[in-house]
């Protein structure tokens, strides 16, 4: 599975969460520490929309009941037993990228 370029219209906003759709997948983005961080749109807590917290220590916080997950691994806080999915991202000749990784039946079935 490729990477897929975030629309250049995402990377002028900097100062908050923001909720795309790249190729079928809905995920948060946002601009941390110098780095954009592409992360899973829900929380795992209890299913809120992740685009309305806000980052903290490097971390995003949920809105809800305030669950925190690291932006470099994804993990929660300690004690809260869960986790978020980080995408990777790079950036490549001025474009920003970002990878789901592969499904399981598309590495079965490739080549
Ligand atoms: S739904 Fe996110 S902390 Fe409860």
């Amino acid at each position: 599975m490729p990477w897929y370029e975030i629309p250049v219209k995402y990377m002028s906003i900097r100062s908050r969460v923001q909720l795309l759709n790249i190729e079928g997948r809905s995920f948060c983005l946002v601009f941390n520490d110098d780095k954009w961080v592409a992360f899973s749109k829900s929380c795992p807590h209890a299913g809120a929309p992740l685009v309305d917290g806000w980052c903290e220590d490097g971390q995003i916080v949920c809105p809800f009941h305030r669950h925190s997950f690291d932006l470099k691994t994804g993990r929660g806080k300690l004690g809260q037993h869960n986790y978020i999915k980080i995408y990777p991202t790079k950036i490549e000749a001025d474009r920003c990228l970002v990878y789901f990784g592969s499904s399981l039946w598309s590495r079965l079935f490739s080549k």
